[in-house]
């Protein structure tokens, strides 16, 4: 299918008019860890393929609306725009430091991004993703001209580094995106798909209170308030479902892993993208992966991986990106941009 069939109905496109992204100074390295729990960096490069991640230092002020800002504030820089341009911020996160108001009101009020709406938008790990195809959609069919959009999280803020099962995987990153309208329906998302299955949720959760804890979890000593995961349920998700979302993209577009310029992968574990690449045959130099340096983001992770990408030139223009995540919900989505 080509791409005007995909974008019938619709009489504008989205361009990514610029992107920006910001982590935090300080590294924390799997050898940083092994002196803090019984683990070590043979084993954490082996099952994940991270050695080192960043996390803020709440000490000076860092956290998610900190790294919000910087990323947000890169991607306005390389739009050439301000505050002001926008007509609607999306922050994507679930370690927002307040639930009221919403990051995404904080940051437009730095930003002087007034009066343009802000809301903030929960989908774990998908939430760069579940906010692009929104954002595409709500430009698309004329409801805003430009909206900046950030994924953040400031993972270090709900894990508990006395346990090790969770701890080792996570970092903090956010990556941030301003779309613009054109007047070209086969530009930006041309396929896309937001996905979950709340049946999932004691794989990934957060709970506040004790009575929250899944059934099965109770003996689990990780600290309320917390991160929890099932890594071994996870990567069974992960790895079918994740692969079926890009096999999906495939089918319905018609396209072909080679005709694709750069695929931008959620960084959960070097293993599962690895997995998707052998069995679906992607063109290797094409995926990105820096969970080696940053580990997992959550939502900061896509945002990151696209910015850095662009910067660095890595983006085939001419050719569509695959953008793919997954994650606590359960959660999945994915998005063919065309350019
Ligand atoms: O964005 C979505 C977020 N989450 C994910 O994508 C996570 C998906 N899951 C994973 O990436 C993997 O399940 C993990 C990396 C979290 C864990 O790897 P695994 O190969 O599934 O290990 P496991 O949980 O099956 O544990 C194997 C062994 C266990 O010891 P025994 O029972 O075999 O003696 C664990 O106690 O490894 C032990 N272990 C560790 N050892 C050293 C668990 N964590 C550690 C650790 N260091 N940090």
């Amino acid at each position: 299918m080509n791409a005007s069939d995909l974008t019938a109905g619709f009489n504008r496109g989205v361009r990514i008019a610029g992107t920006g992204s910001a982590v935090p100074d300080r590294v924390l390295s799997n050898h940083d860890l092994a002196k803090m729990m019984d683990t070590s960096d043979e084993w954490i490069q082996q099952r994940t393929g991270i050695r080192e991640r960043r996390i803020c230092d709440p000490e000076k002020g860092e956290g998610t609306l900190w790294l919000s800002e910087q990323a947000a504030a890169l991607a306005l820089e390389d739009a050439g725009l301000t505050g002001a341009d926008v007509d609607l911020v999306i922050v994507a996160t679930v370690t927002m430091e307040m639930t009221c108001p919403s990051t995404a009101a904080r940051l437009a009020g730095k930003l002087g991004a007034t009066p343009a709406g802000a809301f903030d938008i929960t989908a774990a790990c998908c939430g760069f993703m579940y906010a692009l195809n929104l954002a595409d959609s709500l430009i698309r069919v004329g409801r805003a001209n430009r909206i900046l959009i950030v994924g953040c999280d400031c993972m270090s803020s709900i894990i508990d580094y006395d346990d090790r099962s969770v701890s080792i995987l996570f970092g903090d990153a956010a990556g941030s995106a301003v779309l613009e309208a054109v007047d070209d329906p086969t530009r930006g998302s041309v396929y896309q798909s937001l996905q979950a299955d709340g049946r999932g949720w004691p794989s990934l959760y957060i709970p506040r209170e004790a009575s929250q804890i899944a059934a099965g979890d109770e003996d689990n000593p990780i600290k309320l308030g917390n991160l929890r995961m099932n890594g071994r349920e996870v990567y069974k998700f992960a790895v079918t479902r994740f692969q079926r979302a890009i096999k999906d993209a495939f089918e319905k577009t018609g396209l072909e892993p080679d005709e694709f310029g750069a695929f931008i992968c959620h960084q959960s574990n070097a293993r599962i993208i690895e997995s998707a690449v052998e069995k679906l045959g992607l063109p290797d130099e094409k995926v990105y992966v820096n969970i080696d340096r940053y580990g997992n983001s959550s939502a900061g992770s896509v945002g990151l991986c696209l910015d850095q990408m662009r910067k660095a030139g890595r983006i085939d223009e001419s050719k569509p990106t695959m953008l793919v995540a997954f994650g606590g919900g359960m959660t999945w989505a994915s998005s063919v941009w065309r350019h």
